[in-house]
Formats: structure tokens, sequence, C-alpha cells
């Protein structure tokens, strides 16, 4: 039997996703960018079967996600027979930590192999995107750009910069439950916050900043944007037609706590997703520093720290 077994690593969004422009083909209102990570990864093996199956972290799981990105795979690039697709999570699940985008990358990947397809990484960031918008640019390793675009095919993920710039992540993981707000819903209605039309343009001008600065491996410079700009997405939660909020007490402390760091000349400064789990940016040669105090200053909480990481391998 045929299978194909291939890893991809999470990313975080330094300029978020946050709303969509299409729905069903999960075109973004922002183009987004984002550093994939070393530490968080999914296993996926996939295999011809006699129907679409899910194996997730060992038990069978609800496969109508997995089966409608197949559905959709076949009404692309020709149909196929069934296939059983077995994934290991190495992400605390739908805390925050996207493990909706290392899964589908790994998917698009080990689904390209299966199938004997060209592995365009243009192409299969496509397919990725519409699995889970994030998970198109889990296919590249260090930084990557998901370019907005209009349409299916203008809608697709490139490699930014392909380089360590010494970047570091203190991932606190605040709570592994299922997320309470779905990302979907979530940024539906995100978009009906009064300031979301100027979230988004402010976005497009922190996008070409944050490029600059990450040429340049200026870690300040991303981290008082990558702040910003999340801080801004989830702004918007709050202000829109059904508030809500991902953010936890412990959330908020963390946020105050690196804040704090910040002020007394180290370098600290936080992302959120749609979750209550906190990253905390930093450089190499404060990450140690860092830890320390985080750790000292909430014994309760479990930190992690994750580099760059690289692109889709197949093993
Ligand atoms: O790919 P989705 O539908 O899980 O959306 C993820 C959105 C954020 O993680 C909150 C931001 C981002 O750009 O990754």
């Amino acid at each position: 039997m045929n299978e194909i077994t291939v890893r991809a690593h999470t990313n975080i969004a330094l300029i978020k996703y946050w709303g969509k422009a299409n729905v069903p083909l999960n075109i973004p209102t922002t183009s987004s960018l984002s550093m994939t990570l070393d530490r968080f990864y999914t296993t996926t093996s996939v295999a011809f079967a006699d129907q679409d199956q899910l194996v997730l972290n060992g038990q069978t799981a609800d496969a109508t996600r997995v089966h409608n990105f197949l559905d959709m795979l076949r009404a692309k690039h020709g149909d196929f027979p069934a296939v059983l697709v077995t994934s290991t999570n190495h992400v605390p699940t739908a805390a925050g930590l996207a493990s909706s985008a290392s899964s589908f990358a790994a998917l698009t990947g080990a689904m390209f192999r299966l199938l004997e397809l060209s592995e365009d990484l243009t192409e299969m960031s496509r397919i990725a995107r519409r699995g889970s918008g994030s998970a198109s640019r889990s296919l590249f390793g260090n930084f990557a750009v998901w370019n907005k675009g209009e349409n299916d095919a203008s809608s697709y993920t490139e490699s930014f910069y392909d380089e360590d710039i010494q970047l570091s992540m203190l991932v606190a993981e605040i709570s592994s439950a299922q997320k309470k707000m779905p990302s979907t819903r979530g940024m539906q209605l995100a978009q009906t916050a009064p300031t979301y039309r100027s979230w988004v343009e402010k976005s497009a001008r922190q996008l070409e900043e944050m490029k600059a600065a990450i040429r340049q491996a200026d870690i300040e410079k991303i981290g008082l944007l990558a702040e910003d700009n999340a801080l801004g997405m989830h702004e918007q939660n709050r202000s829109c037609a059904e508030p809500f909020d991902y953010f936890t007490e412990d959330t908020r402390r963390i946020i105050a706590f690196a804040q704090k760091c910040y002020k007394s000349g180290l370098l600290a400064f936080v992302t959120i997703d749609a979750g209550p789990n906190v990253k905390i940016i930093t450089d190499k040669a404060t990450e140690k520093i860092l830890l320390e105090k985080f750790r000292a200053n909430f014994p309760e909480i479990t930190f992690d720290v994750a580099h760059a990481g690289g692109g889709l391998e197949y093993l």
C-alpha cells in the first residue's frame, strides 16, 4: 500500500489574517505575514482506503472537514478514491496555536504526493488555503507572506525571507481547552466592528513596515508592529455587533507583564491568535532571562520556547 507521510509546522502571524472577503474560498480581507515555528507540528499520513476517514491523535475523529477538503481537491484536480488520513498533532489543539494550519498544510503536501500532482508550492498554497487560511503559510519555512488577492488564483502564499533572524517566541500555554468562538464566525463578527475598515487599512501599511523590519532583523520594530496589529485585531472582537473576547484574566496579566519588561529595557512584545494563549516575541539573546522572569511570575503557567522552523518535510 502506498502511504505518504509529511510533517508541517505551525506558524504564527506577525501581521494577522482576521476577516474573509470570500468565505467559501477563504479569500482574506488582509494580506498576512507569518513565522513558521520549529517547536509545534503535525505529522500526517495518507493512503487510499474504502471511505474518507480521519484518525486524529490515535482516535477515529469527525472527518467532515477532511472530507470536504478532499472533495474540493477532487473537483479541482480530478477524482480519486477515498483516503484514510492519519494525523498526529504536536500542538495543543485549537487553543490559539493554530493546529489547523499545520494540519491542512501537512494534508495538502501528503495529498499532492499521493496523487502525483506537480508539487508547485504556489498551487499547493491555494489548496491549503481552502482547508484553513493560515495553512497556506505553513508550507514555507521562516517567513511567509500570504497575498490576499481577489480570487482563487491571486490569493496565494510565498516565501518572503527564508533566513533565521534570531527571533525567539515564548509560548504561554494558558489553556489547551477548545476555543469557544471558531475563527470563521469570529472573523465574520469582527468585520461588523465600526473600526474594522481602519484596522484593515492600517494592516496594509504595517505589512510593508514589517517586511522592512524583518529584512533588517530589527526585533524591536517587528515586536512593536506585531503587538499593535494583534491587539488591534482583538479590539475588533470586543467592539463588533455581538462582542466576544478570546482573552482571559491570565492573557491580560501576561500582556501587562510583557509590557512591563519592555519598559524596563528588555525586548518583549506579545501576539495573540484565536484563543487565550500569548506568544511573547523576543530575541535569542534575551529569551533565557525573559523565560526565567515569566516562569517566576507565573509558576502555574507552562512556557515553551520556539524559534523559526522549516517548511514542509516528506518523511
Ligand atoms: O486559518 P484559520 O481560519 O484558523 O484562521 C487563523 C487566524 C489567526 O490565527 C487568528 C490569525 C492568523 O493570521 O493566523
